[in-house]
């Protein structure tokens, strides 16, 4: 979703422009539309701005000098406003004395926007919500004669959800931010100091960032970063390290992100699990403050997340029923929170978000928080949103993910899962030491057995490269694997466009059967000893209507050959863990059918990787 980066440097050094376009680069991955940069040059803050890839903004400011040493720069995501030129960010005010950039949405815009044109003969040149911030601190501006004071008259006016950065060429030397449910960190670096909406941003010139709360304002210059909290006095703010590598957000040799990600999985995994498993081999939650107390007085858990991070919690659900023998609902964010939940003390609540920014499921956490429930959070990006206002954090230590198609994310997710129902089966008694061993030396098991998977790629490339021409695929499984055949099914449709959809095996004969006819591509999760036969019976029903089965089942379920047309084996595993392992396939079946189409495989087109917006 949309980017932010501002940076402020030595005046003689005029690095703006390179290291704006730099930070917008590294940003991309969120998805955008549009760019533009603002950049401060004799005593004005020129806009350039492109609709299309940073490439296109590239081309129009290739040739102009830009000697700048602040400035701002933007990639937008379209809301409010098709992507265009003129929708595209910075904004500024009509005398050009105040340019913004802004992340979210402002709600209030149209009555702001009524006001600014009737009493103030504001032309608008956009259609976006932003621009009326633009307009909006330039007029507060004339009465407060501080840009600061204009800022927050300005906020004070919006309704809806901003990370909002701007300048003014009155106090030209500071950027000023101020965030309300949309991320936004500064960076310190050496004679420089940044502000962005993510940290791939800035991270190769700063290591050391600071985490803007809700309702703060950041005061940018380059020798200072000032914080003031939401009674607008200033806080003292802890820095946050950052180790990992901006190699680590490179494509390190593949194609694409999102085959690197794949081949990422057993070392994620590895590492999920060595940060939560002691050297005795138990499960160590250390920082984790829910204590057997607590866990005895729960009496049902909710999961609530989006898309795949959903497609988790379904798994999750039943790893925590069957291990810690609790009642678990599990619900996409966006309608959890509009239906009154059944939620109270008694419910513990578990976030799951790769990005820890997903407005949805933070507005989901927010509410059931509300309701007194104890909120504990399965994420990604350490530190984000989501994180924060959590009770406690249970962090995926997948490392950063750049492709908007999730997957590494997703089978860490999964490890995190289990490492609930584990632990919370061990401290209710509802799992015996035997059982919690087996499990746990299954989970450990699991890079070796992927790496293993992911030796039949090529093989999995075939198989997709016959297929690719599909306009329909059907996903179906059992139990829990039925939550991986709804994640393969979204694998499919995001990056390769084909119409694909995922069903309970056994609830195809109540309807969605009369859509199979001669040649329609099935993809049948077949991995649960316990399903086995039934799921055996789905796949009959399909072929006796004419359609072509991929099964993917345990290497030690060859029999299924009499039955599906082709088969991928993954290796043996118990039935609990096995959606760790059957996911994968999937994932390389999606990435080689959008390659075969030609698809912008990292950056399908209408989705973004950190959704901000409701
Ligand atoms: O960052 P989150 O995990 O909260 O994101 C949730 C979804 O937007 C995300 O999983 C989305 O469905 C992915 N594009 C799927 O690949």
């Amino acid at each position: 979703m949309c980017g932010i980066v501002g940076y402020v440097g030595e005046p003689k050094e005029k690095q703006a422009k390179k290291i704006i376009i730099e930070g917008l680069k590294r940003l991309e991955y969120r998805g955008y539309d549009s760019a533009g940069i603002a950049l401060y040059v004799d005593g004005v803050f020129e806009t350039r701005k492109h609709v299309g890839g940073l490439e296109n903004l590239e081309k129009i400011i290739g040739d102009e000098k830009f000697n700048s040493h602040i400035g701002l720069g933007h990639t937008r995501w379209a809301t409010h406003g098709a992507p265009s030129d003129a929708n595209a960010h910075p904004h500024s005010n009509e005398d050009n004395t105040v340019t913004i950039v802004h992340n979210g949405i402002i709600e209030n815009y149209l009555e702001l926007k009524e006001v600014l044109a009737e009493k103030h003969g504001v032309k608008f040149k956009s259609e976006t919500d932003s621009e009326v911030i633009a307009h909006l601190i330039g007029i507060n501006y004339e009465k407060e004669g501080d840009f600061l004071k204009a800022v927050h008259r300005t906020v004070d006016m919006m309704r809806g959800a901003y990370a909002l950065v701007a300048v003014c060429s009155h106090e030209p030397d500071k950027i000023i931010g101020v965030r309300k449910d949309a991320p936004m960190i500064a960076g310190i670096g050496k004679g420089c100091n940044f502000i962005a909406s993510d940290i791939p941003a800035f991270l190769k010139y700063v290591r050391e960032v600071l985490i803007i709360e809700n309702n703060e304002t950041v005061i940018v210059t380059k020798d200072d970063i000032t914080i003031l909290g939401s009674d607008r006095k200033p806080v003292s703010r802890e820095t946050m390290h950052i180790s990992w590598d901006v190699d680590a957000a490179e494509k390190g040799g593949y194609e694409h992100f999102m085959l690197k990600e794949i081949h990422e999985q057993p070392e994620g995994i590895r590492e999920t699990l060595t940060k939560r498993i002691r050297e005795d081999g138990m499960i160590n939650l250390d920082g984790i403050s829910m204590t057997k107390e607590d866990i005895d007085g729960f009496n049902k858990v909710y999961i609530v997340a989006c898309g795949t991070a959903y497609h988790a919690g379904l798994v999750g659900k039943h790893a925590i029923e069957k291990m810690a023998r609790i009642p678990v609902e599990v619900d996409v964010a966006s309608e959890f929170r509009y239906r009154d939940p059944f939620v109270d003390e008694k419910t513990l609540f578990i976030a799951i978000s790769q990005s820890g920014e997903t407005l949805d499921t933070l507005a989901a956490l927010r509410e059931a928080k509300k309701k007194g429930a104890r909120v504990f959070s399965v994420v990604n990006v350490v530190g984000s949103s989501v994180a924060r206002e959590s009770d406690d954090v249970l962090y995926t230590w997948a490392g950063p993910e750049i492709a908007v198609a999730s997957t590494k994310a997703y089978t860490t997710q999964l490890i995190c899962m289990y490492l609930i129902a584990l632990f919370m089966g061990k401290v209710r008694g509802t799992i015996d030491e035997k059982y919690y061993n087996e499990i746990l030396s299954e989970l450990k098991a699991m890079p070796e057995k992927m790496k293993t998977l992911l030796a039949q790629e090529d093989k999995i490339a075939k198989v997709a490269k016959k297929f690719h021409r599909k306009e329909n695929v059907f996903f179906i499984g059992r139990g829990p694997d039925c939550g991986v055949a709804y994640e393969g099914s979204l694998k499919l449709k995001e990056i390769s466009y084909i119409n694909s959809f995922a069903i309970a095996a056994g609830e195809l004969k109540h309807g969605t059967i009369a859509l199979m006819e001669q040649d329609t591509l099935v993809i049948a999760l077949d991995t649960q000893d316990c399903l086995f036969e039934k799921m055996l019976s789905n796949i009959v029903e399909t072929k006796a209507r004419g359609a072509y089965v991929i099964a993917v089942a345990k290497e030690g379920h060859r029999d299924i050959e009499v039955e599906a047309d082709y088969v991928i084996y993954i290796p043996d595993c118990r039935d609990e863990v096995s959606p760790i392992l059957s996911v994968v396939p999937l994932q390389v079946f999606a990435y080689y059918v959008a390659k075969e189409r030609g698809c912008n495989i990292d950056k399908p087109k209408n989705l973004a990787k950190s959704v901000t917006v409701e």
